[in-house]
C-alpha cells in the first residue's frame, strides 16, 4: 500500500532559501491516499513561498504517518507529528502550530476538500497586515458548500447560526477549518483556548481578548474522493461542549454542566420507571427501588459515554465503575436526605430544604465519582 502511494522524488517540493514564511498544518486521520496529491497541490499553489508542511496524525491505522515520514526523508519541509493514544482535530491543529517556527500558520484539511488555491490570498492578507486571521469561507459571495445533501446542509447551517449567536462572532463561516493566522494572534488566544472538538477557528476567535481583524476568502468546498469523513454525532456533542465552555465554562466546569444535564435526564427516567411500576400494580416502595436502581445505571452509562468520554471505562472496568457509582450515589442520597432534614429543622420552607439536599447530593456525586469511578 505504502509503496504504491509514495513515489520517487528527484527534487524537494520547496526549493527556496531565506527565512521560513509559512507553515501549513494538516490534521489527518486515515488520509494516506490523499497525502501525495495534497502535497502536489500545495506546492503548486505556494510557489514562491518558503513554507513547510506539518502533518499531525493520530496514529491512523492506514499508515498515514509512515507515508509522511517516508516523504519527509527526502523533502525536509514535510514533517509529521505522530500522536499515540489521542484523538481530536482541534488539539491536533494546536500541536502542529506550536511545533513550527513559521510566523504565519495555515490550516488545511488532509482530504483535499479545502481549495488550496485560496491560500495565497489568505496568506497575503496577513503578510500585508490587512488581517490577523484569514478564513476560507463557503458562505460568502463566490463560496459554496459544493455537493452536500440537504440534511448535512441544514445541520451545518444550524450549527453556524448557533455559533454566531452564542459567541457573538461576526464570521460568515465560523465552522470553517480552513484558515491562516498570525502567530501572535494564536499566542494571544492560547491561554483561554478550550481545544475540544472539531471547531478550532471558533475556539480561537472566542478565546481572544480583543476581536481580531478578519479577512474572508471565498472558496468552493470540494467533495471527498478518498477516505471518509470523521464527522459524526459525537462531533456534534463536542461542538455543544465547546459552546458551553466558551460561555458559562468560565464560571462552571463543562464537565459539571454535562453531569447535571445527565442527572436531569435521570430524573425523567426515574419518574417513568416509577410511574410504569405503579401502573403495573407494584407497591410504591418497590417502584421507588426499581426507579432508583435504573436511574443510577442510566446516569452511569451516559456519563461514561459523554461526561467522561476521555476516561471512558470499557469491559470489566465498566462493571467495577457501575458498582462504585452505585456506592457513591448511595452516599449522595444519604447526604441529600440528611442535609434536607437539617435545613428543614432550621427553616420551615420545605422547598428550600429540598433544594439544599439536592445540591449537596449532586455536588457530592460529581466530586466523588470523578475521584472514584472515573479516577484518572
Ligand atoms: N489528527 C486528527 N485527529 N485529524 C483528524 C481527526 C482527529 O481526531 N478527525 C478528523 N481529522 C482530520 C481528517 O483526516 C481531515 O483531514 C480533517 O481533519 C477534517 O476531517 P473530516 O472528517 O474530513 O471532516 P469534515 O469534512 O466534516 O469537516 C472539515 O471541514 C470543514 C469545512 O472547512 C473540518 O475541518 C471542519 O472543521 C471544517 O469546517
Ligand atoms: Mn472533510
Amino acid at each position: 500500500m505504502l509503496m504504491q502511494l509514495a513515489r520517487p522524488q528527484e527534487e524537494a517540493r520547496v526549493a527556496i532559501a531565506g527565512p521560513l514564511q509559512l507553515a501549513v498544518i494538516i490534521p489527518t486521520f486515515n488520509e494516506a491516499a490523499n497525502v501525495v496529491p495534497l502535497l502536489d497541490k500545495l506546492s503548486a499553489a505556494l510557489v514562491g513561498y518558503h513554507w513547510e508542511a506539518i502533518f499531525v496524525d493520530d496514529n491512523s491505522p492506514d499508515g498515514t504517518a509512515d507515508l509522511v515520514r517516508e516523504i519527509g526523508q527526502k523533502d525536509t519541509h514535510v514533517r509529521v507529528i505522530h500522536r499515540i493514544g489521542r484523538r481530536g482535530l482541534s488539539s491536533a491543529v494546536v500541536e502542529g502550530m506550536l511545533a513550527t517556527s513559521a510566523p504565519i500558520l495555515a490550516v488545511v484539511d488532509g482530504d483535499l476538500q479545502h481549495d488550496e488555491t485560496a491560500l495565497p490570498k489568505m496568506v497575503s492578507a496577513i503578510e500585508n497586515d490587512e488581517a490577523d486571521i484569514a478564513i476560507g469561507t463557503r458562505y460568502a459571495k463566490g463560496g459554496s458548500v459544493g455537493q452536500w445533501n440537504k440534511l448535512r446542509h441544514r445541520a451545518s447551517q444550524g450549527a453556524t447560526w448557533l455559533g454566531q449567536k452564542i459567541l457573538r462572532v461576526g464570521l460568515s463561516d465560523p465552522m470553517s477549518g480552513f484558515m491562516a493566522i498570525r502567530r501572535e494572534t494564536l499566542m494571544a488566544a492560547l491561554p483561554r483556548l478550550s481545544g475540544v472538538g472539531f471547531k478550532i477557528l471558533l475556539d480561537i476567535v472566542a478565546s481572544l481578548p480583543t476581536p481580531p481583524r478578519i479577512a474572508e476568502v471565498p472558496y468552493v468546498f470540494r467533495s471527498r474522493l478518498n477516505g471518509e469523513s470523521k464527522a459524526d454525532s459525537m462531533i456534534a456533542l463536542e461542538y455543544i461542549s465547546l459552546l458551553i465552555d466558551k460561555t458559562i465554562g468560565r464560571f462552571i466546569p463543562t464537565r459539571l454542566v454535562s453531569f447535571l444535564a445527565v442527572g436531569g435526564l435521570g430524573v425523567v427516567v426515574h419518574l417513568s420507571v416509577l410511574g410504569t411500576m405503579l401502573a403495573l400494580g407494584a407497591s410504591f416502595m418497590s417502584g421507588q427501588f426499581a426507579a432508583v436502581a435504573t436511574a443510577i445505571a442510566f446516569n452511569f452509562f451516559l456519563n461514561n459515554r459523554f461526561t467522561y468520554r476521555d476516561r471512558r471505562l470499557k469491559g470489566w472496568k465498566m462493571v467495577q465503575g457501575l458498582l462504585t457509582f452505585y456506592l457513591v450515589s448511595a452516599v449522595g442520597a444519604i447526604a441529600n436526605i440528611g442535609i434536607g432534614n437539617w435545613v428543614h429543622q432550621m427553616d420551615s420552607q420545605w422547598w428550600l430544604a429540598g433544594i439544599a439536599g439536592v445540591v449537596v447530593g449532586a455536588v457530592w456525586n460529581f466530586a466523588a465519582s470523578s475521584f472514584v469511578t472515573w479516577r484518572k
